[in-house]
């Protein structure tokens, strides 16, 4: 394992040194290709991203982690929605580079055509998911549909009026899909974050929690703040 964990002060601390990861791959001018998460965590990321007036766009595809199956693209809770409110409308980015797993059949095979993720942000679920990886998905899974675990629906609920009215369903990249990114930056916040994290980084690499894959990976980061 090659991973680098970084505990910093604050959640704006955090924000900033997530997007300055982002910013870096940008400016080198080269095309780039992101992996992008939504949740409550990349959210100050994201503003970070926005508040650069001088970030050119022009060569960054992205990538979408997973999206939810069931509710319409409109629902303010879709993932499509919460990137084009907190980053998409905000950003000086070609329309036709912002991809999400439900638009493309090969989602697998489109992002390494166009050379592979070069940096891909994840968060982590309080289960050990990453993007919708959950417990017992398979190290070698690529993009598919999955059902949401219990806990992953009880967590989101927080974002709909009820738990009933949270989806069970949602499509993802795989873990063989993230785990071939160039490099990966883990972001989360909160002390139940901090067990998670250490159960899936010092414990065993299983199945049972998706997020100890990244183990095996070669340039990985960890940006955690309490
Ligand atoms: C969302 C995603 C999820 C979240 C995870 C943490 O696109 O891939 O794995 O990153 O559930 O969510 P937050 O940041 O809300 O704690």
């Amino acid at each position: 394992m090659k991973a680098l964990f970084r505990k910093v002060d604050s959640y704006e601390r955090l924000s900033q040194l997530a997007a300055l990861e982002i910013k870096k791959k940008i400016q080198k001018g080269n095309q780039v290709n992101l992996g992008l998460p939504t949740g409550d965590t990349p959210i100050g990321m994201y503003k970070e991203l926005v508040n650069d007036s001088q970030l050119d766009w022009w060569n960054v595809s992205t990538f979408n982690l997973d999206e939810y199956i069931e509710i319409s693209i409109d629902h303010p809770e879709s993932y499509q929605n919460f990137m084009n409110r907190n980053l998409f409308d905000h950003i000086d980015i070609d329309k036709f580079n912002i991809w999400f797993p439900h638009l493309v059949n090969d989602y697998d095979g489109m992002i390494d055509g166009l050379g592979g993720l070069d940096l891909t942000i994840l968060g982590i679920g309080s289960n050990g998911h990453i993007a919708f990886n959950e417990p017992n998905s398979p190290f070698d899974s690529k993009t598919r549909i999955v059902d949401l675990d219990e806990q992953t629906i009880e967590d989101n609920a927080r974002f709909f009026n009820s738990i009933d009215e949270v989806p069970t369903k949602a499509i993802t990249m795989g873990l063989d899909t993230i785990m071939k990114s160039k490099e990966i930056l883990l972001i989360a916040q909160g002390k139940k974050k901090l067990d998670i994290i250490q159960t899936a980084m010092f414990g065993d690499i299983t199945e049972e929690i998706p997020a100890s894959i990244l183990q095996n990976h070669e340039n990985l980061t960890i940006l955690y703040c309490e």
